[in-house]
């Protein structure tokens, strides 16, 4: 499905991605760890294009992915919708019309200006919103809802792209640990329900062992593990990090399943 070959980012004289190579033969959900500098963002945002890569090849389904132009690269970036930390919602515009973003390639700019957007689009809006449990909210501004909720927004405005893939950029790093639950079971949910490929990168351990299917571990650029979660021991996970002996699994855990301190009021679930 998936080829990754040799894909090469460089800055400078510098790596941030050196000679990665995966495959990916059906839909899963591949969760991509690594201590900071490590190269993930950089990979994801080669996969879909918006950084260009320096060398080597991504072929999906039989297509060169690297070498699509103009529409077939808008295309194909709708095929693999992005996720990030951050959200990057219209902070001031409803909910529904954020969600609306995601049939942007497919409207004329004059329309999605004045908003007027095709009514089976709403519908479809808000039925996406309603499976991610947050359809109560559509008519709000996106500012106005807590970070777990924009979030799934950002989820409902990838899955109105109809992707084949969704590419997370640590989805979950600036949600408290119950709204990490919240949005990790929907972008699995998504996978076992849809069939869509998830690829994730996430800051910990306890999360990518929890919910992934298969594990790729970076070290300064390079991918130094890929395997399944049962394989991704302390062992293993230490030379990911590049940590000494020292290294604690705490130190990359989230603590996904048992918050330790409550809450600040800012970050909880309205
Ligand atoms: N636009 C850029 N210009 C120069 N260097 C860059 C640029 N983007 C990334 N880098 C460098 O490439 C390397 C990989 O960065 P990247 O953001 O992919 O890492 P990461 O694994 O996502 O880290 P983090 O966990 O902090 O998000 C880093 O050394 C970074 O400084
Ligand atoms: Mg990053």
């Amino acid at each position: 499905m998936l080829h990754i070959n040799a894909l090469t980012k460089r800055f400078g004289d510098k790596a941030a991605v050196d000679a990665a190579s995966f495959q990916v033969d059906k839909p899963m959900m591949i969760g991509i760890i690594g201590a900071s500098g490590a190269g993930k963002s950089t990979l994801l945002r080669m996969l879909n294009r918006l950084t260009p890569a320096s060398e080597g090849s991504v072929e999906f389904e039989g297509r060169d992915v690297l070498g699509l132009k103009g529409r077939d690269k808008r295309n194909w970036q709708s095929q693999c919708a992005m996720i990030f930390q951050q959200f990057n919602l219209v902070p001031r515009m409803d909910v529904v019309a954020n969600v609306l973003h995601g049939t942007l390639n497919r409207h004329s700019t004059v329309r999605t200006l004045f908003n007027l957007y095709p009514e089976a689009d709403i519908h479809r809006a808000i039925d996406i919103l309603e499976r991610l449990g947050i359809a109560e909210n559509a008519a709000k501004r996106a500012e106005a809802l807590s970070g777990g909720q924009q979030q799934r927004v950002a989820i409902a405005r990838a899955l109105m792209q109809d992707p084949k893939i969704i590419l997370a950029d640590e989805p979950i790093a600036s949600l408290d640990p119950m709204n990490a639950v919240i949005v990790m079971d929907a972008l699995r949910r998504i996978h076992e329900e849809d069939g869509r490929m998830v690829i994730a990168n996430l800051h910990t351990l306890d999360t990518a062992r929890r919910y992934c299917d298969r594990v790729i571990g970076m070290r300064q650029g390079r991918i130094v593990f890929d395997g399944t979660p049962d394989q991704l021991t302390t062992g293993v996970a230490r030379d990911i990090y590049g940590a000494g002996a020292d290294f604690s699994e705490e130190a990359t855990s989230t603590a996904i399943e048992q918050p330790q301190k409550p809450l600040p009021e800012s970050l909880q679930l309205a």
